[in-house]
C-alpha cells in the first residue's frame, strides 16, 4: 500500500509532522509507518552481557512507549498505521526505507530530542532534506 514515513523520535516536532503527515495520508488515501530507529548500543566486550542485553530491552520499551503515545495522538483521524522499530543509524535507515517503491514521502520535524537551539535543523533533518529522492515534509 502506497505510505508515508514518519520519522519518530518522541520530540513535540515530529508529533508535528506526524500530524500533518496524517492529514496529507487522509486525504491521499496512504497509510502511515512510524518509524523509530534505535541507537545500536555500544559497549567494551568487557561489560557484562546481561547489562548489554537489559539496555536493549530498556531501549526498545521506550521505543514502544513513544511509539504508543504518537500513535494514540493521531487515532482520531482513522488513519491505517504501522509501527518499525530498528536499529542503526537514523539518516541511512530513514533513506532505506524510503528506498521503497511504495514511499511517496517521508515527514520529520526540525528538531529531535538532541536539540541545540542554535541550529535550524538537526542533523537528521537536514540530511534527509538533502539526500531524499522522495518529497520531504519537514515541521517546525
Ligand atoms: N532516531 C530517530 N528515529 C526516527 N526519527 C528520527 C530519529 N532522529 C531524528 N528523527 C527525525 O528527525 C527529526 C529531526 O531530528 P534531528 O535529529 O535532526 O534533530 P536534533 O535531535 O535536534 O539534532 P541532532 O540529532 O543533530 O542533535 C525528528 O523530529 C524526527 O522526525
Ligand atoms: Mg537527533
Amino acid at each position: 500500500m502506497p505510505r508515508i514515513l514518519v520519522g519518530i523520535d518522541g520530540s513535540p516536532s515530529c508529533l508535528r509532522a506526524l500530524h500533518y503527515a496524517a492529514e496529507v495520508a487522509r486525504a491521499k488515501n496512504l497509510s502511515l509507518d512510524l518509524v523509530h530507529v534505535l541507537a545500536p548500543v555500544l559497549l567494551p566486550p568487557t561489560v557484562y552481557a546481561k547489562a548489554i542485553a537489559d539496555i536493549e530491552r530498556q531501549e526498545r520499551e521506550h521505543a514502544d512507549r513513544v511509539l504508543t503515545t504518537a500513535l494514540a495522538d493521531i487515532a482520531p483521524l482513522g488513519v491505517t498505521t504501522r509501527r518499525v522499530t530498528t536499529t542503526g543509524n537514523p539518516v541511512d535507515t530513514l533513506l532505506s526505507l524510503a528506498a521503497d517503491e511504495d514511499v511517496e514521502m517521508i515527514a520529520i520535524g526540525t528538531k529531535g530530542r538532541g536539540a541545540v537551539a542554535r541550529v535550524l535543523l538537526g542533523s537528521v533533518a537536514d540530511q534527509i532534506l538533502h539526500l531524499s529522492p522522495k518529497p520531504v515534509l519537514i515541521v517546525h
